[in-house]
């Protein structure tokens, strides 16, 4: 067997998480291996070339990534994927690069830096046009509880690496899962330290609240993506759904 594939399975479990299941549970394989699963109220997000990245993964983002809980033009390891990466940094390097080649070769070859840079900064400036035509109680919200942390353009820095929400695949996935579990449990303790941490917003905020936020972010960091639909009962399940 290929190493980066037995590393993969036998000691991440990878396909555990990012493959969808049957209706007896067990993991689709094949042409379903790592196209996207669930983890704890948590989507596992694809991994092939059906991933909602807005930036490709390329090999050496998924190393960093998979090695340091943070890749510049992603994000961090959040939830569930947060202890993955804990336990992959007892790995030698080595071993953890065979795991980023072996996910990297189900996605097609990605563009060279430069394009993603430019990529990357399109994004970033269409998510800035958007910010400026939305408005209301979430965009107030926003501003006060959430740029301080996340809008490095407004001199208030917090991080050595700046956490760009227009580049996070959660905010331009199928579902906005993810988006609220990071607001209901924040990121206790980030894989990478010079991330800092969030704080959860479950207590401070009502679902109202964040049911209007997590549509705001949608539209601000997604625009060319369409409104989630379903932002209400989510946050009604997940709330309801015991904290693990
Ligand atoms: C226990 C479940 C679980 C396991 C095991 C797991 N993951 Fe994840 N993974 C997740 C979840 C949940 C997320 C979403 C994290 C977030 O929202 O920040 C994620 C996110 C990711 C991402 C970021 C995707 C994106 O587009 O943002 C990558 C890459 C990734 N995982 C790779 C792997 C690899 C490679 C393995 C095996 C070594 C693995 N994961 C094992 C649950 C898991
Ligand atoms: C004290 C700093 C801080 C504050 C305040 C903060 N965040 Fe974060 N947030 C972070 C860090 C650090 C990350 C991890 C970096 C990343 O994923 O890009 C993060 C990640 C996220 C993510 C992506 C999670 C994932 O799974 O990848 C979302 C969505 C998010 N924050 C939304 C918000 C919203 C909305 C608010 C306001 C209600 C907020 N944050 C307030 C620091 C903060």
């Amino acid at each position: 067997m290929e190493p980066g594939r037995y590393l993969a399975e036998g000691l991440g479990h990878c396909s555990a998480c990012h493959s969808p299941r049957n209706a007896l549970g067990g993991e689709k394989g094949g042409r379903h291996y790592l196209t996207g699963g669930s983890a704890e109220g948590w989507e596992a997000p694809a991994l092939t070339a059906l991933s909602r990245a807005p930036v490709p993964w390329t090999e050496d983002a998924l190393f960093t990534y998979l090695r340091g809980g943070y890749a510049v033009h992603h994000g961090a390891a959040a939830g569930p994927m947060a202890p993955v990466v804990e336990e992959l940094a007892l790995l030698p390097e080595t071993d953890v690069r065979s795991i980023a080649h072996y996910v990297a070769s189900f996605n097609a070859a990605p563009p060279a830096p430069a394009q993603i840079t430019t990529e990357a900064a399109q994004y970033e400036r269409r998510s800035a046009q958007a910010a400026g035509t939305l408005g209301g109680p979430a965009a107030r919200l926003y501003q006060s509880a959430c740029a301080v942390c996340h809008q490095s353009d407004q001199g208030m820095r917090q991080f050595g690496v700046k956490p760009s929400l227009a580049l996070n695949t959660n905010l331009h996935g199928d579902r906005p899962d993810n988006v609220i579990q990071v607001l209901l449990q924040g990121m206790p303790a980030p894989p990478n330290s010079s991330l800092g941490a969030m704080p959860s917003y479950a207590d401070s905020l009502d679902d109202q609240q964040i049911v209007a936020l997590t549509q705001y972010l949608r539209a601000r960091f997604a625009p060319d993506k369409p409104a989630w639909q379903d932002v209400q009962a989510t946050v009604a399940r997940l709330r309801a759904a015991p904290a693990h």
